[in-house]
């Protein structure tokens, strides 16, 4: 039995609790890259939260983590993802095996990854994706009829607002960007999961397209309840899809809170850079401050703060400690604001706005 005792340090009511994981790559026989470190968080049900980041900071390798979704060469290799299951056990991913794993996924949690015609098989038309999808995952009651199975695949494709007639006969060639994006969605929403993780699912995607799609997730979210990781490096989405926000760098969770806090008072200089990096919509035009440099490379982490490098606002403490992610401004079900900064409780630097109120 995989199946554990609610474990001591994963709240009650948290669907998914991640505590302490790591992930390597292996590079080699005997060399290896760890690519997440020691990221901790709790996610409620019906939560959404965005992981945002510069390109290499670890956000995919730990969505797949969360669903042992990793290639070959990945490995999680310390920590405990907790997932609350729908009859109320507590499992850790980790640890199950391969036909439970098969199970979990779909119709537990379900991913969405941005390319979506690698992840549709070209031979198929997008009818046979269903129901290959409802017969493997399925649990009960043995082999649903094919009308029948047609039938709520043509609800589900309706729910991301695409004509059934048109899709369901297509291979996934024949439909535009947006419209397999969505029957990606229609798919992994298929066995009705708690939890779905999106990484970068619109960002091939033009301008229109995309919000009409992050529109319907927010309803489709509100309708149906599933919890949501949001893996993207556009903060607009961010701030309009998520309820809250975890900023990593070089592999760390380096702050989380509300989509509020992380917009209006970060507490990380690399999360207010990054805020600042955007390009504002509307108002004054402005040249965004830029980010020097990028993150360092996995296998030459700085001693301390891997952001010191890059901080201009670095205290010499900060390049030999490491800072731990803590808890500024406690709040229930997973909403605290944490940062791991020496400096983010620094009335200077509030003084000089690096940490907006
Ligand atoms: N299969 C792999 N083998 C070795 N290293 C890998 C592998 N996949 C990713 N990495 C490394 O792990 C680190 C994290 O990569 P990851 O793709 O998770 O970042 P990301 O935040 O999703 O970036 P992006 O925003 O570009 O998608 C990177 O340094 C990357 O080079
Ligand atoms: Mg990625």
């Amino acid at each position: 039995m995989n199946d554990l005792p609610a474990a001591p340090d994963a709240p009650d009511g948290a669907l998914l609790s991640v505590r302490g994981v790591d992930v390597g790559y292996r590079t080699g026989r005997r060399s290896r890259v760890t690519a997440v470190h020691d990221v901790s968080f709790d996610l409620y049900p019906g939560q959404s939260m965005a992981l945002v980041g510069e390109s290499g900071c670890g956000k995919t390798t730990l969505g797949l983590a969360l669903l042992r979704l990793l290639p070959r060469t990945g490995v999680v290799s310390g920590g405990e993802i907790l997932f609350r299951r729908k009859d109320g056990t507590r499992v850790d991913v980790r640890t199950l095996e391969k036909e439970r794993l098969r199970r979990f996924r779909w119709n537990e949690a379900a991913m969405v990854f941005q390319g979506a015609m690698n992840a549709f098989n070209p031979v198929l038309r997008i009818e046979d994706h269903f129901l290959d999808t409802f017969r493997a995952h399925e649990r009960v009651g043995g082999r649903r009829p094919r009308g029948e199975i047609l039938e709520r695949s043509a609800r589900l494709l309706e729910t991301v607002r695409l004509d059934p007639a048109r899709v369901l006969g297509s291979f996934p060639h024949e439909l535009s960007g947006g419209m397999r994006q969505r029957s990606l969605i229609a798919l992994a929403l298929a066995l009705e999961p708690q939890l779905l993780i999106l990484d970068e699912p619109t960002t091939a995607l033009d301008i229109l397209t995309q919000r009409s799609i992050v529109e319907r997730l927010t309803e489709l979210r509100e309708e149906l309840g599933f919890a949501m990781v949001f893996i993207t490096h556009d903060l607009g989405l961010a701030a309009e899809l998520a309820d809250r926000v975890g900023t990593m760098y070089a592999g760390r969770l380096i702050e989380t809170g509300t989509t509020r806090d992380i917009f209006h008072r970060p507490r990380h200089p690399y999360t207010s850079a990054l805020i600042n990096s955007v390009p504002p919509v509307a108002g004054d035009l402005h040249v965004p401050e830029s980010l020097p440099g990028g993150p360092p490379g996995l296998n030459a982490l700085p001693p301390g703060c891997s952001f010191a490098p890059r901080c201009a606002h670095a205290a010499d403490a900060c390049t030999v400690t490491r800072p731990e992610l803590e808890v500024l401004e406690p709040r229930d079900a997973g909403l605290s604001h944490a940062a791991a900064c020496l400096r983010s409780t620094d009335t200077e630097l509030h003084a000089e706005g690096v940490f907006r109120d």
